[in-house]
């Protein structure tokens, strides 16, 4: 029988992603979503996409910190297993509002890690990220790297990790692969669904996107004195497809081996640089970015990719795609919807 997996925050950027890779992948997908940071137009999509498998996907408009629309998500079905994106991920932000990420993040995290519990569902996919590296002192970045967090948003990951760790520790029947992505970019190949931030883009494709449709005037390059081949700073970009079909590789490794609690980096091993970037982006769609030079951004690691080995040898996942996809699929979904799931008159 088709397995049944819990989604939190399948409305959003790389959820609505996942959710579509596990109903093509032959899952029933339940995704919960406070619609905090995402559209429900991106589940419509979604079912659009999905074809005959669409009557596979439920959605139901819920925060995580609401203790009874939880429970009742969970009493209405059995799910084999949880696959938990939901959370709120702008470091800015989190600078300046920690308590907002606490609550957000952490409660709702321990809420669902106690329903889970409570239905004997410990199975458990969580999205971490590759910021609990910090300024790695040396790349590239091993799963077994020391860890820490330089914001609030960066810390309610590591505390997620940890709490994620000991409930593994106490209790033996629980299975966790906790996944640290490196730089999501680019969408579906389809257009139809990609990322739609809310408000003025923190990360630099999601800018970079909003500038070539002519909603931002330029891009401003944080820093070109970094040791690096061109001065600006280094990332491990990886297609946000590349990105789903390794949760759908976490999660046969949950259903077939004996995992305790395991953590793996999903990125591609290479670094581009922030100019490498912007070139591939302007060769893709054909705009020129203007770029303003300015200082380091606070907090900005020089140099940061992923070992992928482990990932490769245990997972057996490993990212096809390259820049050049990337920045073919951000700008096929940027120019076939401009604002986004939404319109002109109600965007940043
Ligand atoms: P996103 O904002 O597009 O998706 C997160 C979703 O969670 C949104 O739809 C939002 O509405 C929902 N949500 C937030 N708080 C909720 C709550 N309390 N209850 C229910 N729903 C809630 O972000 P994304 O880029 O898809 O990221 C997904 C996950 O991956 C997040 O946990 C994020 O921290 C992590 N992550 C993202 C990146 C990245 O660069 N995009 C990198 C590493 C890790
Ligand atoms: C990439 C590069 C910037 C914007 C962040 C989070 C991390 C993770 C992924 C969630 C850097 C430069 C950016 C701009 C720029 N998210 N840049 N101009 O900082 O690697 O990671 O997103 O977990 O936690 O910290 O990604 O896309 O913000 O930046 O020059 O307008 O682009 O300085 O070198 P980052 P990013």
């Amino acid at each position: 029988m088709a397995k049944s997996i819990l989604v939190t925050g399948g409305a959003g950027y790389i959820g609505s992603h996942t959710a579509l890779q596990l109903l093509l992948g032959g899952y029933n997908v339940v995704v919960v979503d406070n619609l905090d940071n995402s559209s429900e137009i991106a589940l419509q999509r979604v079912k659009e996409l999905a074809g005959e498998f669409a009557s596979n996907l439920a959605f139901h408009k819920v925060d995580l910190r609401d203790r009874t629309a939880v429970e009742n998500v969970f009493s209405s079905t059995k799910f084999d297993a949880v696959i938990h994106f939901a959370g709120l991920k702008a470091v800015g932000e989190s600078v300046q509002k920690p308590l907002l990420y606490y609550n957000n993040n952490i409660i709702g995290t321990i809420n669902l890690l106690e329903v889970m519990a409570a239905h004997g569902c410990k199975t458990l996919v969580f999205s971490s990220s590759a910021t609990v590296y910090g300024w790695p002192k040396e790349v590239p970045c091993t799963e077994e790297f020391p860890l820490s967090a330089a914001n609030p948003y960066g810390r309610t990951k590591l505390f997620i990790e940890e709490i994620c760790r000991d409930i593994q520790h106490g209790d033996a029947e629980w299975k966790i692969i906790l996944l640290r992505y490196f730089n999501p970019v680019g969408a579906h190949s389809s257009g139809h669904i990609g990322e739609d931030p809310r408000g003025i883009p923190n990360n630099l494709m999601p800018f970079v996107q909003q500038v070539a449709v002519g909603r931002r005037p330029h891009l401003t390059v944080y820093g070109n004195d970094y040791k690096t081949k061109d001065g600006t700073g280094v990332r491990d970009y990886i297609h946000v497809v590349d990105l789903a079909d390794g949760h759908i590789a976490a999660l046969k490794k949950l259903f077939a081996a004996d995992v305790g609690c395991e953590v793996y980096n999903l990125g591609t091993g290479k670094g581009t640089t922030v100019l490498e970037m912007v070139a591939a982006f302007e060769k893709a769609s054909e705009k020129k970015i203007p770029l303003v030079m300015a200082g380091r951004r606070p907090g900005d690691a020089e140099v940061v990719y992923a070992s992928t080995e482990k990932a490769e040898r245990e997972l057996n996942w490993k990212a096809n795609y390259g820049i050049e996809e990337m920045c073919r699929d951000q700008w096929n979904w940027a120019s076939k919807n401009p604002y986004g799931y939404g319109s002109p008159d109600n965007k940043d």
